[in-house]
């Protein structure tokens, strides 16, 4: 997709096109654009149902997925976000590290020993799956339904075949998990939102099964993607792995680029025009929408020199990979965290690690939400 968004941001910095679904929307491509956008009140994030468009989806169902922090803007988005946000802070995250660290030479220790060892399914999806359940208090022996509900999600959205029946079904585990936690609290995050909805009447229901759902997909299908295309990039040049070995403090840079050049999250989450107005000299008229592409903005030549180039002591490196504006990540602090981790110990526990097969082309994953490898074979030449 890089040479057709450097085409893009030179021809057509804003481009109409449709969905799979047949829903047409903006494409921004331009950094400058794509910062204004985000940073535009106008520019809502309460698409309601015009992306699952045709209603397939019943009402409430819907508002148990669809009410959380990034589908809404203004004071709910304040009080919803502000619910959780104390446990996201890079103090609290940083308290995290020893729990990461171990969980991280647990997978190594098995990955080690795996007769055909694949940096994806060993390493990239199991970590953060593991942090976030940790943290929201949810059972590790979920992990699996969890990846096959937010797959088919993820590679649905916006496409002819909305997963019906498999976010239904998502949905319900969520609602049941929040019935067992109200039975059996503990001092886990997802106890907590409970307390503040039974107690102080904080959120609404839906909202509460909204948000479990948006951090369980946000938390860990954006960080499989960063450890997985990281490492492949690395792999693809031994003498920065050799580098970072040698050197541990130049990783936070080199993950910082990681995030630049295949940015996990290709594009923010759709909005819609509340008004018409102007952006990147278009005029978008009230109720279209548009798709700000952090792929494109993050390689944009304006902005970042030699931009098609990986430079992993880039500086500065103002990258958009975490989005920009009241929406920026929440769990960026969480996610450079465990890149740091995984980075310094894959490098140091399998230094000779290599691709199974370096001329094969790198699998990526369908759908328009994600960018990231489906399997990454690996020979660990231990
Ligand atoms: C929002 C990227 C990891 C939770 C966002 C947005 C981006 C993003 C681009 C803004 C979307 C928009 O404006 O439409 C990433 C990347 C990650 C990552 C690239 C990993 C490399 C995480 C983790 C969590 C998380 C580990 C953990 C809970 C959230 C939440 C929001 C968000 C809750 C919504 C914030 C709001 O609406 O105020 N993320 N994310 N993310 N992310 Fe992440």
């Amino acid at each position: 997709p890089h040479d057709l968004f450097e085409r893009l941001r030179e021809e057509r910095p804003l481009f109409q096109v449709q969905l799979p679904n047949g829903v047409p929307l903006w494409l921004v491509t331009q950094y400058a654009d794509c910062r204004a956008g985000l940073g535009d009140a106008r520019l809502s994030n309460r698409i309601g149902t015009r992306i699952v468009a045709q209603d397939v989806l019943p009402a409430e169902i819907r508002a148990s997925m669809g009410t959380h922090m990034l589908r809404v803007d203004g004071t709910d988005h304040t009080r919803l976000r502000r619910l959780v946000s104390s446990v996201f802070t890079a103090k609290r995250i940083e308290r995290l590290r020893p729990m990461v660290e171990q969980m991280t030479s647990d997978l190594l220790d098995k990955m080690a020993v795996r007769e055909q060892p694949d940096a994806i399914h060993d390493l990239a999806y199991p970590l953060p799956m593991q942090v976030i359940c940790e943290l929201l208090g949810v059972p590790v022996a979920d992990h699996e339904r969890f990846r096959t509900w937010s797959n088919a999600y993820l590679a649905g959205v916006g496409t002819q075949n909305f997963p019906v029946e498999v976010v239904t079904e998502f949905v319900h585990y969520v609602r049941d998990l929040v019935q067992q936690k109200r039975a059996e609290p503990d001092d886990k995050l997802l106890s907590a939102m409970i307390a503040a909805r039974d107690d102080e009447d904080r959120l609404a229901e839906h909202e509460l099964t909204s948000m479990c759902f948006l951090l369980i997909i946000a938390g860990y299908e954006t960080t499989v993607n960063l450890l997985g295309n990281g490492t492949a990039l690395l792999l693809d040049r031994p003498e920065l792995a050799d580098r970072l070995r040698a050197d541990h403090e130049a990783i936070p840079a080199a993950v910082e680029e990681f995030l630049r050049f295949e940015s996990p999250v290709p594009g923010a989450s759709f909005r819609v025009a509340t008004e018409t107005l102007e952006l990147g000299g278009q005029t978008i008229e009230e109720g279209e929408l548009v798709l700000i592409s952090l792929l494109s903005a993050n390689r944009d030549g304006q902005v970042f020199p030699d931009s098609m180039s990986f430079d992993a002591e880039r500086t500065p490196n103002q990258h958009m990979a975490f989005g920009y504006g009241m929406h920026y990540c929440l769990g960026a602090p969480l996610a450079r965290l465990e890149a740091h981790i995984a980075f310094r110990q894959l490098l140091e526990r399998f230094p000779r690690m290599e691709r199974l097969d370096p001329s094969a082309a790198l699998s990526w994953r369908p759908g328009l939400v994600m960018r990231g490898l489906t399997e990454l074979p690996v020979k660990l030449n231990q």
